[in-house]
C-alpha cells in the first residue's frame, strides 16, 4: 500500500476530503487517565508538604441524597481518589425524602465546621429539592464544585474563584497537551451551566485578570443550532469541545484536519446484539481520529480529569481557608 508522504494512512484509507497528500498523521490520543494520574501524584506531594508544615489534612465532605446508583458510583470514585492523594474524605448519606429545609440546615452545619474544607453535594437531587437553592447555600470558600452563583459570577468576571471541575479539567488537558489556544477558533457544543458555559468562559478570557487566559475565539453551539450550521462552525474550528450527551453527534466530515477534539459527552448505551452496556462520548471516535490532530477517548479522557480537579479544588480551598482562619484567629 502506498503511504502519503509521512502520513500514516494509505491513500485508499485516507478519509480527508480533498486531501492534498501533505503531512497527515493519525490523531494523538490525549490520555486523560494518564495525565490525571500525573496530577494526582503531584497533589500527593503537595499534600505531604502541607502536612509537614504542621497543617492538618485537607477535608472533603460529599453529601449524597438518596441512592441513585450512578451517583453512588461517582461519589465512591471521588472519595477513593481523595484518599489516594491524602485528603480526608467523608460521605454523608441522607435519605431521599429529606426536606429542602433539613438539607439547608445540614449544609449550614458543614459551612460552620472548621474541620471541613470542601463540600460537594452530588447532583442530581430529588425533584422536591431546588438544586440552585442548595448550590447557593454551600459556602463560596468550600464550594469545590464551583456551582455557587457567586463563584459562577466571579468566573464570568475572570476573578479568582473555585472553578467547576470538568471545565478546569478540560483546560488542564489542553495545557498539558500543549494545545495552542491563543487566537484559535474554538467551538463549544453544549451550553449547560456546569460544563459548556464555564468552558466557553475559560476559553475566551484574556489572561489579564486572575484566571488563566486562553484567548480563543469562541462559538457556542447548542440544541437549536441547525445541523448544517453546527457542521459549518465545527469545520472551521481549531478546537472542538463537545458536551451534549448525544452519541455520534460529531462526525468525521465535520472536523478540520489537525483539529483538537475534546469529548466531554458520556452516555451509557446498550449493544442491541450482546445486551452489554458501554460508555460512549459525543464524537465518532474511530473515524474522527483519522482526521483530527488530537482527540480524547471516552472513557479515559475528560472523566478522570474531573476527579483530579476536585482534589485540586479541595487542596486550594483548604489552603485559602487556613489563611482566612489565621487572619480571624480561629
Ligand atoms: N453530578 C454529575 N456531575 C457532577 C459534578 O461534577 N458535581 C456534582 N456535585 N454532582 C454531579
Amino acid at each position: 500500500m502506498t503511504k502519503i508522504n509521512d502520513c500514516e494512512r494509505s491513500e485508499a484509507d485516507c478519509k480527508i476530503e480533498n486531501c492534498s497528500k501533505k503531512i497527515r498523521k493519525m490523531a494523538k490520543i490525549i490520555d486523560g487517565k494518564k495525565i490525571a494520574e500525573e496530577i494526582r501524584k503531584e497533589m500527593k506531594e503537595e499534600v505531604n508538604q502541607w502536612i509537614e508544615k504542621g497543617n492538618r489534612r485537607p477535608q472533603l465532605t460529599a453529601v449524597l441524597v438518596g441512592s441513585d446508583p450512578a451517583s453512588c458510583v461517582y461519589v465512591r470514585n471521588k472519595m477513593r481518589a481523595a484518599a489516594d492523594v491524602g485528603i480526608d474524605s467523608i460521605t454523608k448519606n441522607l435519605p431521599s425524602d429529606i426536606t429542602e429545609k433539613q438539607l439547608l440546615e445540614f449544609i449550614e452545619e458543614l459551612n460552620n465546621d472548621n474541620n471541613v474544607d470542601g463540600i460537594l453535594v452530588q447532583l442530581p437531587l430529588p425533584e422536591h429539592i431546588n438544586e440552585r437553592t442548595i448550590c447557593n447555600a454551600v459556602s463560596c470558600d468550600k464550594d469545590v464544585d464551583g456551582f455557587n452563583e457567586k463563584n459562577v459570577g466571579r468566573l464570568c468576571l475572570d476573578m479568582n474563584a473555585l472553578i467547576p471541575c470538568t471545565p478546569l479539567g478540560v483546560q488542564e488537558l489542553l495545557k498539558r497537551s500543549n494545545i495552542e489556544t491563543f487566537g484559535k477558533k474554538a467551538v463549544v457544543v453544549g451550553r449547560s451551566k456546569n460544563v459548556g458555559m464555564p468552558i466557553s468562559m475559560l476559553l475566551h478570557v484574556d489572561g489579564r485578570n486572575d484566571t488563566d487566559g486562553m484567548d480563543a475565539t469562541v462559538t457556542i453551539c447548542h440544541r437549536f443550532t441547525p445541523p448544517e450550521d453546527l457542521k459549518m462552525y465545527c469545520k472551521q474550528a481549531d478546537i472542538i469541545i463537545t458536551a451534549t450527551g448525544v452519541p455520534n453527534l460529531i462526525k468525521s466530515d465535520m472536523i478540520k484536519p489537525g483539529a483538537c477534539i475534546i469529548d466531554v459527552g458520556i452516555t451509557r448505551i446498550t449493544c442491541p446484539v450482546t445486551g452489554k452496556t458501554k460508555l460512549v462520548g459525543d464524537v465518532d471516535f474511530e473515524n474522527c481520529k483519522e482526521i483530527a490532530g488530537w482527540i480524547t477517548p471516552v472513557p479515559g479522557g475528560v472523566g478522570p480529569m474531573t476527579v483530579a480537579m476536585l482534589m485540586h479544588n479541595t487542596i486550594l480551598a483548604a489552603k485559602k481557608l487556613k489563611e482566612k482562619r489565621n487572619n480571624m484567629n480561629i
